[in-house]
């Protein structure tokens, strides 16, 4: 289980002589359970990829404490084989020198037990994303953006996570491209009984794949709401967002 308590986060503010901060998450305090998809919802600059760096331990709080099973994020170990992370921008997180398999083996190679046990397995996580073993020696610029993202998924899941972490992981693809990526999500979730914190702009693509839903406003923790209440949810940009998928 993660937990997260009282997380406070600032940058300094930019130019040379100033010392001044800008608060971008104030007292950010919730659980995330095993197996949830918990989603992630707020206004551009609300501070939903700070929290997401804060949780993958890229980044540290300024107060407070992430801790997964008791122990702090912030230690590689902690996150290793619990914690991992697919990001927006699926190009540039692909090494453009690498083909599909080593990118996949990457972060297997990173793990001394899985080493071994996966190096026969590439085929079998590529099927699993929906991709057939003619892609094991394609490069990035040989894919799809709904390809390299499969592809940054299947190196997600390879090392078996408690948790993968998806900042906009599905924005800029397009719309049926982010149903089948969703549905292979969904799919994988069961198969490898893992849980996801799903940060995003899109309140349907939340409601379709949350268990819970995290509204985020200026840095603060407006309201966490189960997706069945979704629809009464009280803060005005969530009403808002949802207005705009009604209408
Ligand atoms: N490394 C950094 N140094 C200084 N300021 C930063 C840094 N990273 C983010 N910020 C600032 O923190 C605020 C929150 O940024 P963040 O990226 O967390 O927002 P976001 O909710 O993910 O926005 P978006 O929906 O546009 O991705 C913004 O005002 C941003 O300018
Ligand atoms: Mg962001």
């Amino acid at each position: 289980m993660l937990s997260v308590k009282h997380v406070n986060k600032s940058y300094k503010k930019g130019g040379l002589f100033t010392r001044e901060r800008q608060q971008v998450l104030s007292n950010i305090s919730f659980d995330w359970q095993q197996g949830e998809c918990l989603g992630i919802i707020g206004e551009s600059g609300s501070g939903k990829s700070t929290l997401g760096q804060l949780l993958l331990g890229i980044n540290e709080p300024d107060q407070g404490r992430i801790l997964w099973d008791g122990k702090r994020v912030k230690d590689r170990k902690t996150r290793l084989g619990n914690i991992s992370a697919v990001f927006q921008d699926y190009t540039s997180s692909i090494n453009p020198f690498y083909t599909v398999e080593q990118a996949l083996m990457e972060p297997l190679m990173l793990h001394k037990k899985m080493r071994q046990a996966h190096q026969g397995n590439i085929d079998q996580l590529l099927h699993q994303v929906g991709l057939d073993s003619s892609y094991r020696q394609k490069y990035a610029h040989e894919l799809s953006g709904g390809e390299a993202q499969r592809v940054c998924i299947a190196r997600a899941v390879s090392t078996e996570p408690r948790c993968i972490v998806l900042d906009e992981a599905i924005s800029s693809l397009d719309g049926s491209v982010q149903i089948q990526i969703l549905e292979l999500l969904k799919n994988l979730k069961t198969m490898y009984s893992m849980g996801y914190i799903f940060i995003t702009h899109d309140i349907r693509a939340a409601a379709y794949i949350c268990d819970r839903v995290m509204i985020l406003r200026n840095g603060h923790i407006v309201e966490i709401v189960n997706v069945e209440q979704l629809k009464d949810v009280q803060s005005p940009y969530a009403r808002h967002l949802l207005q705009m998928v009604i209408t």
